[in-house]
């Protein structure tokens, strides 16, 4: 939420952006460096561990390129260098997007990514969806979301087909969380309900893992307080298969908007934000107010 007031939260946000960029890039690195055989000879390990308990092959001698690169990261474990040597990435305009949008949710699949909700102004969120096509770069197939959907701060995972959609806060400004939940089949663009979570969350950690649909932290009902909570409950093709979700092992620390992927079959929860913006108490429009947010630092 720092991002809706840029003079006072740009800097640590930056730095946020900073922590998710390196560890973005360091993770490519380390997928590309286990999946290509003529893969680059820098040493990541002296400087960052990304790899997830599986050895992965050992890179072949290095090019004369990289020899100068190398001398200079290979002193010390020092991650400022890390992020140096990063292949030269080109950025293309793509068409414009329908609605500006903040703190919206989106999921691809395939060459398609819907976009849900978010942010057009501070007093303004949008209740549709939108339809990128990756293949010939158009928007289209706006369709609307359920009226008890959150606008913002969802939990959203995808197992390809059905879009699970959780919690999050419904309504503009800092108004309070709600803790419906839904699935979208996106072959039919029909909304079912699921199950409500045991409390609304802000922002929760949400993947799917092992046939259930996991939650995890977030921020509490006050938006502020990081919750520790984590919930599953088993799915399968868009349809919960029990009717209350279960308690699991709370996450070490709490907090809203952290990435969270499966992969070799382990779940991983990435960086994030310890507390938010609260309404302002007794305010008619939950207008957001500044408390001490504490940002934290990249984890891995
Ligand atoms: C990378 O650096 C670490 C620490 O200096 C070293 O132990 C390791 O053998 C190096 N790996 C390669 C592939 O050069
Ligand atoms: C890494 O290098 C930067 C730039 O020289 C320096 O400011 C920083 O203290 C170094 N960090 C470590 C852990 O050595
Ligand atoms: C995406 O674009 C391609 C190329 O125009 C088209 O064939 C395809 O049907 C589009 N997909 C959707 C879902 O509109």
């Amino acid at each position: 939420m720092a991002r809706l007031v840029p003079k006072h939260g740009s800097r640590k946000y930056v730095v946020v952006l900073a922590c998710i960029s390196l560890l973005g890039v360091a993770l490519v690195a380390d997928f590309l460096w286990a999946s290509s055989s003529s893969s680059s000879s820098l040493n990541w390990s002296n400087s960052l561990d990304v790899s997830l308990g599986k050895p992965r092959p050992k890179p072949k001698a290095a090019g004369k390129n990289n020899k100068d690169i190398k001398a200079s990261i290979s002193e010390g474990p020092n991650a400022t260098f890390a992020d140096i040597p990063a292949p030269q990435l080109e950025w293309e305009e793509m068409a414009e997007a329908p609605v500006p949008r903040l703190d919206g949710a989106a999921i691809q699949i395939k060459n398609l990514l819907y976009v849900f909700a978010g942010y057009g102004t501070i007093d303004y969120v949008h209740s549709h969806v939108d339809i990128y096509n990756f293949t010939d770069n158009t928007w289209g197939g706006k369709f609307d979301m359920p009226k008890e959907m959150a606008h913002s701060h969802l939990g959203m995972v995808t197992d390809g087909r059905y879009i699970y959609v959780v919690t999050g806060q419904y309504g503009p400004q800092c108004r309070g969380p709600t803790a419906h939940n839904f699935v979208l089949d996106t072959e039919t663009k029909e909304w079912h309900d699921l199950p409500p979570l045991p409390f609304p969350r802000y922002a929760p950690a949400t993947q799917l893992w092992r046939g259930r649909l996991h939650v995890m932290g977030g921020s509490k009902e006050d938006r502020h307080e990081p919750a520790l909570d984590h919930w599953s409950l088993a799915v399968k093709d868009g349809i919960a298969l029990e009717k209350v979700w279960k308690s699991e092992i709370p996450i070490p620390r709490g907090g809203p908007h952290r990435a969270c992927v499966v992969v070799n079959d382990q779940l991983l929860v990435i960086g994030g934000q310890e507390g938010d913006f609260m309404a302002k108490p007794g305010s008619p429009i939950f207008k957001c107010a500044r408390r001490n947010e504490v940002w934290d630092h990249c984890i891995h």
